[in-house]
């Protein structure tokens, strides 16, 4: 018996505990007793059940919070102290890595390999540079003149303050890394936090959760709450003891967050959907841009915001390209995540599967040509095949919206002075990916595009220093480097006169 528990997986044991949230730094049921569903995308099978909480919970999960930023052993602890507790997060995560991946792969679907070299230990590197910061938070010193008081002296200056009680609701294409982008500045600056993972992958952030505590995170500093979004997640964003709300997910929630925070003038920060333009020029290395292409589109199975969803190819480079893209997408290997040979995984949901193939139903009624893929993958999971579309264009719902899948449309331009507004011809303002090896081209392009991240040569490089976020219907605010500091304090202006 002994030696076939030593055989299972840490996460094969995790996934047996009776799952619940962290409220207080107690373990509890959701105050009503039900539960919600976790799904295996790649079988469509249900694998485990965790806490379906409400906004009661959310009320116990906000006043925890409350208590621990205004009076707790956290209120209390020097920068320093508090920077080694992040630190400790990032090295838990790291030591715990196999586990959190074995977790994000039978939750999310994606192959376990991605997750063990990218979403873990992103995710540590985010608490460890985040760490860093704890000790760094300060204001300035500002010598006034004050015009209508000659000769008064005064001593001024700003201090950084923790903005308070944080909501923190999350999606689930990047569960522990999304987790980790928002806790990481909030827990630097000092403030408390109710984190609600998306319904569809609340598995890593529990077992986060437990790491947290471990590290020596005092009770009540974060609050875990599962639960759906209209409820948990929609009770969190209107909840008056919330002093500022992080989200990451749609744009249409995201304007329903901004709706529900109007009420108290809460603080709120948005990381939503994109269109992502990628641009290859014909002097680029085709080399380089086509399988650069198709990484953008295809990395997480298209489930990531900045997707790199219109291709824009220089008309003389335009059927290699497309070529060469289709190959691409149609030697991908399409499994189970945990399958060792898995390159792309299911989509995270049966919703996501309608959703994704509702979208190119819709393309192959307009007459937008099917280069490859096109379709569901076999009859179990949520497997949809790397797809690239041609001739779509304005007015065509999959040129126009986020898709959020393994599809991209390609699009050939003539004359490089039509791409900026091209490229700019959407609500969304993300990313954009540049490919060419003319560096006064790029570099001229590169103010034109309204896009929060512009990737020359490259695409989906993200890293703790680097702030990330959108232009216009992309959001508000930016996520990590020095910036997100920013969006976790409030300034306070001190005068002293003399
Ligand atoms: P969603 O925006 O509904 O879900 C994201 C998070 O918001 C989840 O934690 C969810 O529980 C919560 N939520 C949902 N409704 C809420 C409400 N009324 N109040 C407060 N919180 C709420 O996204 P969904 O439905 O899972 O996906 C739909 C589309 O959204 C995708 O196809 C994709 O286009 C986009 N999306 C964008 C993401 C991004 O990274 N920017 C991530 C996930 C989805
Ligand atoms: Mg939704």
């Amino acid at each position: 018996m002994a030696t076939a528990v030593q055989a299972k997986s840490h996460a094969a044991v995790f996934l047996e505990q009776d799952k619940r949230m962290l409220i207080d730094g107690d373990w509890v049921q959701a105050r009503h007793g039900r539960t919600l569903e976790v799904y295996d995308p790649a079988r469509g099978e249900v694998i485990d059940h965790v806490p379906a909480g409400d906004a009661e919970d959310i009320d116990l999960a906000v006043a925890a919070a409350r208590r621990a930023f205004e009076d707790s052993d956290w209120s209390r602890m020097s920068a320093s102290d508090r920077g080694r507790v992040i630190w400790r997060i990032g090295d838990l995560i790291l030591e715990n890595a196999d586990e959190l991946a074995e977790l994000e792969s039978l939750d999310n679907g994606k192959p376990l390999g991605v997750a063990r070299a990218a979403d873990v230990p992103l995710a540590a590197d985010l608490f460890l540079y985040m760490a860093g910061f704890a000790t760094k938070i300060h204001g300035q010193t500002l010598p006034i003149s004050v015009p209508f008081a000659p000769g008064a002296q005064f001593h001024s200056y700003t201090l950084k303050e923790p903005i308070g009680v944080v909501g923190q609701i999350i999606p689930w294409n990047f569960p522990l890394l999304m987790a980790a982008w928002k806790l990481g500045p909030a827990l630097a600056t000092g403030c408390t936090i109710v984190l609600k993972p998306a319904e569809q992958t609340p598995l890593s952030a529990l077992r986060l959760a437990e790491i947290m505590l471990d590290a020596g995170l005092p009770d009540g500093v974060v609050n875990v709450v599962t639960g759906f979004g209209e409820t948990a997640g929609a009770a969190l964003a209107a909840h008056p003891g919330v002093d500022k709300i992080a989200f990451t997910g749609s744009t249409e929630v995201g304007k329903l967050i901004v709706k529900a925070a109007a009420d108290d003038l809460k603080r709120v920060t948005l990381e939503l959907g994109g269109k992502s333009p990628n641009v290859v020029f014909a002097d680029a290395d085709l080399e380089m841009a086509i399988p650069g292409a198709a990484n953008a589109i295809f990395f997480n199975h298209g489930q990531c915001c900045c997707a790199g969803s219109r291709l824009y190819v220089e008309q003389k480079v335009y059927d290699d390209v497309l070529a060469g893209v289709s190959e691409r997408a149609s030697q991908i290997k399409v499994g189970p995540g945990l399958d060792p040979d898995t390159e792309m995984g299911p989509l995270v949901s049966a919703e996501q599967l309608e959703r994704v193939t509702g979208y190119l139903q819709s393309g192959e009624r307009e007459g937008v040509r099917t280069v490859t893929g096109g379709k569901q993958v076999g009859e179990h999971g949520y497997f949809v095949a790397p797809t690239v579309l041609d001739g779509a264009g304005k007015g065509n719902r999959v040129f126009d919206e986020e898709i959020f899948g393994p599809v991209v449309t390609a699009i050939p331009f003539k004359d490089s002075a039509d791409i900026a507004p091209a490229a700019n011809e959407t609500v969304y303002g993300l990313a954009a990916g540049i490919w060419t090896n003319n560096l006064t081209r790029a570099h001229r392009l590169i103010p034109q595009l309204r896009a929060g991240t512009v990737w020359v040569n490259t695409y989906n490089i993200f890293d703790a220093a680097l702030p990330f976020g959108g232009y216009k219907q992309s959001g508000w605010g930016r996520e990590m480097g020095e910036e997100v500091i920013h969006e976790y304090t409030e300034t306070k202006s001190v005068c002293i006169g003399l």
